[in-house]
């Protein structure tokens, strides 16, 4: 049986609702129609066309056009899409809507074409839609294995087609520090698997081209562990320079200056990012433990333990962002933050309650559910301690697991990591693209939307379209 064009958008649209009365035939797609605000999407629209065998020229038709349109009452990413004798109108509540209905559109297209373009129809109807979540986001480790330019580019766009919107940058980690700064030199950039570093421009090239597409880049420096990256560029930050291992010494005066000159340089370098990611995951205590300097910190502030005093230098540093009209971002540990910062979670699917419970907002990044470094298949390369990860289970975990009601508005949406200690650079879209779609009808689509066979139909139809080749040739 023909799947309807309509019924194979990924992630699922609120609605999808076909007149019954008729389809138009692609090519009698004349006209690309955009008005001055929106050219760029006519461009988009006529090299996507164009790809799939349709010539439309620009300006207004007569007959059968492609038309795009703002409708603020649509709400903000919101889009239509009305399907008629006319031809097609895209709308959008603000760019980005327009942005996602043309992404939608050119799965429909793709859907439509299986059979080459004389033959390619769309049934008419009215596809309605708004996401879910604001936050939709996805985490890129370049500190294992470092990713190019170029490969970050192509994620970025993989991520716009599916409609999500946050990519956070884990830009250091112990196995090195990945860009050139002022202050940390190219000697932080070494790396036991894969060197390379971003210089400004590439970070600033980037954070243009996600902007692009409608993606806030999220910034992380990952700190006061997972930091032998730094700390073999600065060994004197370390507790014992002799010793040195992963964290930072808290106790020494010159650590947290040194940090704020960093992380300020960071804020400089991204300045449209709202969010800046602080780390504070897994830092060891053994150092900490044996250090003089940090035993006397702790001593002077009256804290009980080192994990006060580790919670003491974050919420330090944590406030310099706020001072600096930015909101932080730390992973979620035992210990609780300040209101103004969201937190991560990733142990385990009750931990966001209690991060909301102590007034913050949070990001759900379950290991079990969201950690994309995992086996999609056990055939994957992957080390004993990881889950297996099939798409099925990524798209069955909804981010609110069973607390909604008490989770409303403090949960800003559900964010996929890729760490990257099993993945090269070659291995990244393969890692991805299977499980990219699942995972964003979690964050795009409302769980009533969602329906575990009618996305493989989906997925299916759009595979067997070209659609995924056409994606990875996306740049
Ligand atoms: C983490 O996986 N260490 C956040
Ligand atoms: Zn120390």
């Amino acid at each position: 049986m023909k799947d309807c064009a309509l019924k194979c958008i990924i992630p699922a649209p609120v609605s999808v609702k076909i007149s019954g009365t008729g389809s138009f035939p692609l090519r009698e797609l004349k006209k690309v129609h955009a008005p001055a605000n929106l050219t760029r999407f006519g461009t988009e629209a006529q090299e996507m066309l164009s790809g799939f065998g349709i010539a439309a020229a620009a300006g207004p038709g007569s007959g059968s056009e492609l038309r795009f349109a703002l409708d603020p009452s649509l709400g903000a990413e919101s889009w239509r899409m009305q399907v008629d004798k006319d031809g097609i109108a895209l709308s959008g509540g603000d760019e980005a809507g327009v942005f996602y209905a043309l992404q939608a559109l050119t799965q429909v297209v793709a859907a439509a074409s299986c059979d080459g373009p004389l033959t390619a129809s769309v049934e008419y109807g009215i596809v309605q839609d708004s996401p879910r979540f604001s936050w939709r986001g996805f985490m890129l480790d370049p500190a294992r294995h470092f990713q190019s330019v170029k490969t970050v580019k192509r994620v970025i766009r993989m991520m716009a087609a599916h409609r999500l919107n946050v990519l956070h940058w884990h830009l250091t980690d112990n196995q090195g520090w990945r860009y050139g700064t002022g202050i940390v030199t190219e000697k932080a950039s070494r790396n036991t698997l894969t060197g390379g570093s971003y210089s400004k421009a590439d970070l600033q090239e980037i954070a243009a081209f996600a902007k692009k597409y409608y993606v806030a880049v999220v910034p992380e420096i990952d700190v006061p562990g997972h930091s032998r990256g730094l700390i073999q560029a600065y060994p004197e930050l370390a507790c014992d320079p002799a010793d040195p291992g992963s964290e930072l010494c808290l106790g020494r005066a010159e650590t947290l200056p040194f940090l704020k000159r960093i992380f300020g340089e960071l804020m400089e370098i991204f300045p449209d990012s709202r969010y800046i990611h602080f780390g504070g995951d897994e830092a060891e205590m053994k150092h900490w433990e044996k250090c003089p300097r940090c035993l006397a910190a702790m001593k002077e502030h009256g804290f009980k333990n080192l994990r006060e005093l580790e919670n003491h230098f974050m919420r330090e540093l944590t406030h310099f962002a706020v001072e600096k009209g930015r909101t932080p971002i730390v992973w979620g540990t035992g210990t609780p933050f300040p209101e103004d910062t969201v937190v991560q979670a990733w142990l385990d699917i009750r931990e966001p309650a209690k991060h909301i419970a102590n007034g913050n907002r949070c990001i759900m990044s379950v290991h079990t559910s969201y950690y994309f470094d995992y086996p999609a298949d056990l055939s994957e390369p992957h080390e004993s301690w990881m889950f297996a990860l099939p798409a099925e289970s990524v798209y069955m975990a909804d981010p609110y697991v069973i607390w909604e009601s008490d989770w409303k508005g403090a949960l800003l949406g559900p964010e996929a990591c890729l760490w990257t200690e099993c993945v090269p650079e070659w291995r990244i879209i393969q890692k991805i693209l299977p499980r990219l779609g699942a995972y964003a009808e979690t964050a795009w689509s409302r769980p009533e939307n969602k329906d575990w066979h009618d996305f493989l139909r989906r997925r299916e139809k759009l595979r067997a379209a070209g659609y995924e080749d056409y994606l990875r040739s996306l740049e």
